[in-house]
């Protein structure tokens, strides 16, 4: 497409995300700070529906506009709105892909912000954060909503969708450290939907008892502002012992990582990267690397990263 054909655009930015953090299957969303993506929406002067996706090189995500996320979420805003104008979306992946830390909702948030800027949608909170979670229909084959809250509103977000769709973000503390190790493994293009699949259907009682019980230590940690008592709430016995099979090397990956020091340990996401927090920036390398280890002795090569909760997606550039 020629470049004059641009009447207008917005380019956004959306950081990486780290969902569950143990027991919040769905509910808790934590945006990390080292990885963003980069969507600018370029509205063109036809007027036919038409959207082109245009990728950097070598870049292994949908570029169909039906099954890339970005423009999963954008249609379904130029849908409602009866915008017909062509678009074409740039997407520049900082977050890596399919392994755990929100690469789809990225897009999709940075999507949803630009476009309601650039079309002046004035949309709700509540509607930028339901349209942005229209692209994870294609990854996880659902709309769930803990990746992009956390990509749109920055830090630590606890979400619902029953009875009405809300969301309530809470302060993170300062100490507040995240380690994640990233295996460089190929996943399958719909990860998370497989990551889901192996979760059990039913659970008893008992076991929603604990894990509900854990979830609210997590959230009393982050209200009060306690890093050590939020880490104490991580323990999830519902999904990340179905999924951990999934993960070559998870069991050494925790293993060193709390012998490293870590107050915290457990899945990002669907995985197959894992978290650790910690209060210690003097620790935080060094639970890295016995992370690294801990993948290197499954033979698999990772890299880990000392994140801090990110602030919330916004638009870089309009005109
Ligand atoms: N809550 C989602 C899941 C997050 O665990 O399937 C996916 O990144």
């Amino acid at each position: 497409m020629k470049k004059k054909e641009t009447l207008e655009f917005c380019k956004a930015v959306a950081y990486s995300s780290t969902a569950n953090l143990g027991p919040g299957f769905d509910v808790f969303g934590l945006g990390l700070d080292f990885f963003y993506d980069t969507v600018s929406i370029h509205k063109l002067a036809t007027k036919n529906g038409k959207i082109k996706i245009a990728l950097d090189k070598n870049v292994n995500i949908p570029s169909s506009a039906k099954q890339n996320s970005a423009s999963l979420s954008v249609m379904k805003i130029a849908q409602k709105f009866k915008i017909r104008n062509d678009l074409e979306i740039r997407i520049t992946k900082g977050v890596p892909i399919g392994l755990g830390l929100g690469s789809s909702a990225a897009s999709s948030a940075a999507a949803v912000v630009a476009f309601n800027e650039l079309f002046e949608c004035k949309l709700t909170d509540n509607e930028i954060l339901d349209y942005a979670a229209e692209g994870e229909v294609s990854s996880a084959g659902v709309k769930h909503y803990d990746n992009v809250v956390a990509s749109l509103f920055g830090g630590f977000v606890v979400v619902r969708t029953f009875p009405t769709l809300n969301f309530i973000k809470i302060n993170t503390p300062k100490d507040l450290i995240v380690v994640v190790c990233v295996p460089k493994i190929i996943t399958p293009s719909r990860k998370t939907k497989l990551a889901r699949s192996v979760i059990p259907k039913e659970i008893t009682i008992k076991d929603l008892t604990k894990n509900l019980a854990n979830a609210c230590v997590m959230v009393s940690g982050f209200f009060l502002q306690d890093t050590k008592l939020l880490a104490n709430g991580i323990n999830d016995i519902i999904v990340e012992p179905a999924r951990k099979g999934l993960i070559p090397g998870y069991d050494n990956v925790k293993l060193n990582a709390y012998h490293s020091g870590a107050l915290a340990v457990t899945i990002s996401g669907a995985g197959p990267s894992m978290i650790a927090f910690t209060n210690s920036a003097k620790n935080a390398s060094k639970i890295g690397r016995s992370m690294e280890q801990g993948f290197a002795e499954s033979k698999v090569v990772s890299s880990a990263y000392v994140c801090r909760p990110s602030s919330p997606a916004r638009v870089t550039s309009k005109y």
